[in-house]
């Protein structure tokens, strides 16, 4: 679903500050694979999330979503495929819209908007039983302003902006390292529970090991650009905190 074909990116290139993130990076994931990244600060993960999402455009190399090479794609073009929750509760939604709108404007998401847009009965009711699902009692305040909602409330509503319309990839970029630990394992357990119903392809990134260690179907370690350690399967399920720990004291030691 998704292939990152020798990807190289350097910031501030040929200036003193220059940083080079990828070097003929390679990377990609299959459909409906929820890959879990983890990796040290400044390792290359949102960047990584930068170049799929088009934010970013990589110097050198190619990537591709289902086939499609999208390398020369603007961010709102890829946008229609790609869904997105950042670290900051924020970022994803309208504060000054209600609920309600919010999920209507990511319903429609990629579709010509006229300059007047109503919301029909059937849609309200349609929104009602999503976010009933969440187990948030949210369908009851469909008409509250988003601006009103705790962050975990949030959270939890742009996770449903960004599958609304069931994207080609998934990309979760800390989406619950800001919440109190109770509320990031409802939005977790949330994350899960879409991602498996919709079979999204998903791409992950936390800093909790043991959140790591317990959801998706493949982990990856990052670091300086490059994967070090991967696991799936039955080796993944094997993982302990204390060994995603060592692999990455053994890298510190080699720097
Ligand atoms: N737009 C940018 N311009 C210059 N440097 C950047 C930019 N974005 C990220 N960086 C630098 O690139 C490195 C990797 O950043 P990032 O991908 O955000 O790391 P992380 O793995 O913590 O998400 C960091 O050193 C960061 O400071
Ligand atoms: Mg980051």
């Amino acid at each position: 679903m998704l292939k990152l074909i020798n990807i190289s990116k350097t910031f501030n290139k040929n200036t003193v500050n220059q940083k080079i993130i990828f070097k003929n990076f390679n990377f990609s994931i299959a459909k409906g694979e929820f890959v879990v990244i983890i990796g040290s600060n400044g390792s290359g993960k949102s960047t990584l999330m930068n170049l799929i999402s088009g934010k970013l455009t990589a110097d050198e190399g190619s990537i591709k979503i289902d086939g499609v090479d999208v390398s020369n794609q603007p961010e709102y073009i890829r946008a229609k495929q790609v869904g997105r929750v950042f670290q900051d509760p924020l970022m994803g939604t309208a504060s000054n819209m209600r609920i309600y709108e919010n999920l209507a404007m990511a319903s429609r998401k990629g579709k010509k908007l006229g300059l007047k847009w109503c919301i029909s009965k059937a849609d309200f009711e349609k929104y009602k039983n999503i976010v009933e699902n969440l187990g948030l009692g949210l369908e009851n305040n469909l008409n509250s302003k988003v601006g009103l909602l705790s962050g975990g409330q949030r959270q939890a509503l742009t996770l449903l902006m960004a599958t609304i319309q069931k994207p080609k990839i998934l990309l979760l970029d800390e989406h619950t390292s800001a919440l109190d630990p109770k509320t990031a394992n409802l939005v977790l357990t949330h994350t899960k529970k879409v991602v498996e119903e919709n079979n999204l392809t998903t791409l992950m990134i936390t800093h909790n090991m043991n959140d790591a260690i317990n959801f998706g179907t493949r982990l990856v370690m990052l670091s300086g650009g490059k994967v070090i350690f991967e696991a799936s399967g039955k080796e993944k399920e094997n993982l302990t905190a204390e060994i995603l720990f060592k692999k990455f004291s053994d890298v510190e030691h080699c720097i």
